[in-house]
């Protein structure tokens, strides 16, 4: 399918989603969150793709919801206006959280409001170190609604999110990793080789083993102690049919004959 606000690529087992409305600085009109809730169906069951990158063109990553189209323009018609929010925060909240694959946020650049629930929704993130963000709403006298506020409180400490929710502060990369809202920052001309370089090694693992490994993560935060344990065993028996038993036969296997070391490396290193 073509898309105007979205480029998407797939190269080396690796997709990529670039929000491409760069003269806005990539801010989420609403023909975008359409755009993206298909992109979305398309990148999920392309089987070339292991790993998903979401990334913005030119300077920016995303300067959050199009304040124009979708908080001005759609005031005047409340059924759309439902509609976009709706989806606007589906495939945040819930679409890339739960993606079968892993999901990395490559923060090129300007990343403000709405668009911090996309890095949060993310497993991964990676930041230019001088990309600017900030949690700006409080700025035009808002404050960060949609799952803004309940998504910052996965990754957060309370300290470090109310002083950039209060007082709209706009911070850059290296703070963003230090506060650990992304996992590193690198300078700008080096995130897209540090991006892939990080994406290519994830690619090369086990897909059935990296879906469960988010999957066991991200839905057992919300179970008790009993329903985590019993879930978690229940994706074993999940993982073993879906891989046909790979991981005993050659993960634990091709251990057992001395082709690789499982706690320095990957099967893939393993010797043939
Ligand atoms: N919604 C709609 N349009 C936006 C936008 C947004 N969130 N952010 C930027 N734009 C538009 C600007 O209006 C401008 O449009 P124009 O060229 O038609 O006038 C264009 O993008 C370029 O922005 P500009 O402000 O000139 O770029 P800048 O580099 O000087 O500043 C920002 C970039 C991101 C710091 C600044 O645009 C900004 O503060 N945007 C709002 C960010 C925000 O509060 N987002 C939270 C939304 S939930």
């Amino acid at each position: 399918m073509a898309y105007e606000t979205l480029i998407i690529d797939v190269e080396d087992g690796i997709a990529t989603i670039t929000m491409n409305r760069p003269a806005k600085k990539n801010a989420m009109s609403p023909q975008l969150h359409r755009e993206m809730t298909q992109a979305l169906e398309d990148v999920r069951y392309d089987d070339r793709a292991k790993v998903l990158i979401l990334t913005g063109a030119g300077d920016s990553f995303s300067a959050g919801m199009d304040l124009k189209e979708f908080f001005i323009e759609l005031q005047s018609n409340p059924a759309e206006h439902d509609r976009i929010h709706r989806l606007a925060l589906e495939w945040r909240g819930r679409t890339i959280r739960y993606f079968p694959k892993p999901t990395i946020a490559m923060v090129n650049g300007n990343c403000f409001g709405g668009a911090f629930t996309i890095v949060e929704a993310c497993d991964l993130a990676v930041a230019a170190e001088d990309a600017r963000m900030g949690l700006s709403e409080i700025n035009f006298k808002m404050f960060p609604g949609g799952t803004v506020s309940k998504s910052m409180g996965n990754l957060l400490r309370p300290r470090d999110y109310m002083l950039y929710a209060l007082t709209g502060r706009p911070f850059d990369g290296r703070r963003a990793a230090e506060i650990g809202f992304v996992n590193y920052a690198v300078p700008r001309a080096e995130l897209r080789d540090e991006t892939m370089a990080l994406a290519r090694e994830i690619a090369a693992k086990d897909a059935s083993a990296l879906q469960q490994t988010k999957e066991t993560f991200r839905f057992s935060l919300g179970m008790d102690w009993d329903t985590a344990m019993n879930y978690s065993g229940a994706k074993v028996a999940e993982h073993e049919q879906r891989q046909k038993d790979a991981f005993r036969t050659e993960g634990i296997g091709d251990f057992l004959k001395g082709k690789y070391k499982p706690g320095l490396g990957g099967h893939e290193h393993a010797k043939k």
